[in-house]
């Protein structure tokens, strides 16, 4: 079966308040784009088409009319409602019907990915069907992630924020797992928080020997966007990055079109969606780049 995608866009985001008090967290800006294109390009370039993104039941309306129905990047999207955060390991329970029993690749709305060869690396996580994957960054504060407790080359546990962190490597929010994955999350109590806890779920595929922890390597990028600061120094990265190599990081649009998933008239009527905007000329540029050409085409 056919990997599916899940974007988990609901939360609180008390941490963010004021700001999160009107609008979700995952609608606020990283530079120039919403924060939710950058999870979704990520699952698009791992080549995902069908994708179920998961809100809170009052912030539903304002991402469908920023995404649609995904036809204009080829997707097809399904929406779901969280009417409460009770963790993250609850979006398979949500999503179990989505799923269909097909392997899943989910994401947190509110993590950034940048690096080179993440599409490769993708693309190998995808390849494995059975158990799950998962990635693990050097961090300079553990204590605020799962953290991996490595025996030698081997990952003996993770640690849901721990007091004392075993290791310095965080479990990032990209979670590929296998279609068990609602089933085993239907078997977990929650924890003292009263949160159906990912990292519990993830023990349960590392007691079966079924879980494979890739570290994302110190040339990777990885950032949540949960903090003020977090969110700014996110947004400050993608603004150096993108204005030194005059290319885009998360667009969808682009990503869409050299996957082959959408045609040049496509991508040339979404520019027109975007008037004046650099985004919009970046597009219009594409369709001149000959060292950028689509899959297959
Ligand atoms: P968190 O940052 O852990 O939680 P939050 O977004 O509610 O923020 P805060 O801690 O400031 O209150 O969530 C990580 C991501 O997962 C984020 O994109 C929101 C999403 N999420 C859900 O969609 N449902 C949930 O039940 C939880 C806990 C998080």
């Amino acid at each position: 079966m056919k990997r599916k995608g899940i974007i988990l866009a609901g939360g609180s985001g008390t941490r963010l308040y004021p700001i999160t008090m009107a609008v979700s967290k995952q609608l606020l800006p990283i530079y120039d784009k919403p924060m939710i294109y950058y999870p979704l390009s990520v699952l698009m370039l791992a080549g995902i088409r069908e994708i179920a993104i998961i809100t809170t039941p009052q912030d539903q309306a304002q991402f469908q009319r920023l995404l649609g129905d995904g036809s204009q990047y080829g997707l097809d999207l399904t929406w779901i409602v969280q009417d409460s955060p009770d963790g993250l390991a609850q979006a398979y329970l949500l999503a179990e019907e989505f799923l269909d029993g097909a392997p899943s690749a989910m994401i947190l709305g509110d993590n950034i990915f940048f690096g080179h060869a993440l599409p490769e690396l993708l693309n190998a996580a995808n390849s494995h069907t059975e158990g799950g994957t998962v990635f693990a960054y050097r961090v300079a504060d553990p204590e605020r992630y799962g953290v991996v407790d490595f025996d030698g080359d081997k990952v003996r546990h993770i640690v849901e924020k721990p007091k004392n962190p075993p290791s310095r490597y965080a479990v990032t929010g990209l979670y590929f797992l296998d279609g068990d994955a609602p089933k085993r999350a239907r078997h977990i109590q929650p924890s003292e928080r009263g949160e159906l806890e990912i990292t519990t779920l993830l023990e349960t595929y590392l007691a079966d020997g079924l879980l494979n922890v890739q570290s994302l390597g110190r040339g990777f990028a990885w950032f949540d966007t949960g903090t003020h600061a977090s969110l700014l120094d996110a947004g400050n990265f993608v603004r150096t990055l993108t204005e030194r190599q005059g290319m885009q990081a998360g667009s969808p649009d682009e990503i869409a079109w050299l996957q082959g998933w959408i045609d040049s008239s496509i991508l040339a009527e979404r520019a027109e969606i975007f008037k004046k905007t650099q985004y919009a000329d970046y597009l219009r540029l594409l369709l001149e780049d000959k060292m950028m050409q689509p899959k297959n085409g």
